[in-house]
């Protein structure tokens, strides 16, 4: 069965863009493939945390992994600290990473741009990911279009590996939707949505009210006309609202362009409000109730248990690969 890997920071609250981008495809591939889904905590503080938000919102997106479907008895779920791992296989391919190709990483250059001072994790992130890929041999790694290029460092870091020390690493396969890899804020079509983007009209929270959701989608900016037509570089607001409505209603874009032929933004912007609600409001209907019940904690330990069994027998391979003395 082909190995499936892929995580999300808690840092901050959920959004739409993360779920259609990246957990509606865990869900999907969970049904044929051996599946480890985590939490990435230790990628949230390479940019300050409060200690107390960071372990609430850790429990939160763990919550949100199970109440959107993903099934503990099919995949792993877990926290990424709580696989020591990580940690060392991050720092044995930081190594070989050249600052060269970290500078390059667009999502650092964002992240640090405009900033006084900019912490050294920031920098080597990149590595980290590598490692939560390759520590499970992964085959495929389902995200959204924004982590690529960390996919092809990975891949260039794996060949690199296997070409000094014979191979070992499988060379993973990044796994992106063709629609919805890159969902737009709800403000301005030219940003992604974004958890960290201060404007809460900007993006749909997971765990947002259905009225909530209802006025954040009808003050969504639209292009000017009137026609529900996707075209993303002509109309890219109402192309943006087209994609998550067809991911919501599990329909094709054509199929929702059809629908409203002829009827105009209003109409449209209405029913997808009713669209999402009713994909998010029975998803936080089981979040509360996975909350309520604190089941999450053994989902988590059972996740790490099974998680830290692959993670350290990689671990140890890759050490003794590298000419590190083995333990005795
Ligand atoms: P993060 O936490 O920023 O985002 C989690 C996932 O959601 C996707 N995503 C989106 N997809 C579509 N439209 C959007 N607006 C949108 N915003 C976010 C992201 O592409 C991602 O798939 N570095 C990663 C976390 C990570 C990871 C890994 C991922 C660490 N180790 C190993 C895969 C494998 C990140 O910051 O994602």
């Amino acid at each position: 069965m082909k190995r499936v890997l892929s995580g999300i920071q808690p840092s901050g609250q959920l959004t739409l863009g993360n779920y259609i981008g990246a957990i509606q495809n865990f869900v999907k591939l969970q049904q044929d493939h051996e599946c480890y889904f985590m939490v990435v905590d230790m990628h949230a503080i390479t940019v300050p945390q409060d200690p107390a938000a960071l372990r609430e919102q850790s429990e939160s997106v763990a919550t949100l992994y199970v109440a959107a479907g993903i099934d503990p008895a099919k995949a792993n779920i877990f926290m990424q600290s709580h696989v020591p791992g990580h940690a060392e296989l991050g720092w044995m391919l930081t190594t070989l990473t050249s600052m060269g190709e970290l500078e390059r990483m667009t999502q650092f250059k964002d992240k640090s741009a405009g900033k006084e001072s900019v912490g050294a994790g920031l920098f080597v992130y990149p590595a980290l990911m590598a490692a939560d890929i390759l520590i499970y041999n992964a085959d495929l790694v389902p995200v959204g279009d924004d982590q690529k290029q960390h996919l092809e460092l990975t891949r260039d870091l794996a060949g690199r590996f296997n070409g000094r020390y014979g191979d070992y690493f499988t060379i993973p396969e990044p796994y992106i939707p063709k629609v919805g890899a890159r969902i737009m804020s709800l403000d301005d079509a030219s940003k992604k949505m974004s958890k960290s983007n201060p404007n809460q009209g900007s993006f749909i929270a997971l765990l947002d009210p259905p009225d909530v959701i209802r006025k954040k989608l009808s003050r969504a900016t639209t292009d000017s006309g009137r026609e529900v037509q996707y075209d993303p570089a002509n109309k890219p607001e109402v192309s943006n609202l087209m994609s998550i409505y067809a991911h919501c209603a599990n329909l094709t874009l054509d199929q929702v362009q059809a629908k409203y032929d002829g009827l105009g933004y209003g109409a449209f912007k209405k029913d997808l409000a009713e669209v999402v609600v009713s994909v998010l409001e029975p998803l936080q209907q089981r979040y509360h109730d996975i909350r309520e019940s604190g089941e999450i904690h053994n989902i988590l330990r059972q996740g790490a248990e099974r998680a830290a069994v692959v993670a350290a027998k990689t671990v140890r391979d890759a050490k003794e690969r590298m000419g590190f003395l083995p333990e005795q």
